[in-house]
């Protein structure tokens, strides 16, 4: 096994920004009659902007009211809310263990990319401070397939000039996990064991994100 490359999700594993997304959702939802609470809210994580729009309309039955012009002026209105409440993430907000992590990987020579979903990614990294992190950040406007498609992680093997075999893919939902397991790369989630099952390696918390470990890890779980 050669590891090159480790190449980020953004929301739920470097900073969690599903709360921001649920707020601005939830008044954009309620604004069509439509009531979302935080366990639909899960259903959101990894999905594109498009298409969480999508699931809240087929939630309230409103999937057929709406021309595609009507969902682009929702869908931006959700993301004037977003980016008014994400004005306030700073360093502080990094999930535990993140800074090390990253910073070990960079001094250890690892190429970095980050295959978000979110079209507010680097806006969020330069907030967060760690956008010098990494070698590149997808452009999700240029992405046209979302995850679970593997497009996005794909993209970023690419970009840093590694074949997709020798990337490690780091997610927190189950389409984000499958799209690097499509991408034929190791997959390790951090989150809950039953929701990310597929991954080669699931770890509980960021603060496990320990690059020895992972390695170790990775090694024992492909010689099984
Ligand atoms: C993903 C989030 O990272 O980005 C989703 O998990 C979100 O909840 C998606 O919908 C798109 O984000 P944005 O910022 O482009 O609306
Ligand atoms: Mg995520």
């Amino acid at each position: 096994m050669k590891v090159s490359a480790f190449i980020f999700d953004l929301d739920g594993v470097l900073t969690d920004t599903a709360e921001f997304h649920y707020l601005a959702w939830k008044d954009c939802a309620a604004a069509l009659g439509i009531e979302i609470d935080r366990e639909f809210n899960e259903t959101l994580k990894g999905i594109s902007r498009i298409d969480s729009l999508e699931r809240i309309l087929i939630l309230g039955g409103r999937q057929n009211d709406f021309t595609p012009t009507e969902k682009e002026i929702i869908a931006n209105k959700k993301n004037d809310a977003y980016v008014e409440l994400i004005k306030k993430i700073s360093p502080a907000d990094l999930l535990p263990g993140v800074e090390d992590f990253l910073r070990s990987i960079a001094d250890a020579g690892y190429k970095i990319a980050m295959a978000s979903a979110s079209k507010n990614a680097m806006a969020v990294s330069k907030l967060l401070g760690i956008d010098h992190y990494f070698h590149h950040i997808v452009d999700a406007a240029t992405v046209a397939q979302s995850k679970p498609h593997p497009e996005v992680f794909l993209k970023a093997a690419d970009a840093v000039g590694v074949a997709p075999e020798n990337c490690i893919g780091i997610e927190d939902a189950a389409a984000g996990v499958d799209a690097i397991l499509s991408a034929g790369m190791y997959a390790v989630g951090v989150g809950d064991k039953d929701i990310l099952s597929k991954a080669h390696i699931v770890l509980e918390s960021t603060a496990q994100l320990k690059l020895n470990n992972i390695l170790e890890e990775l090694n024992e779980n492909i010689c099984k």
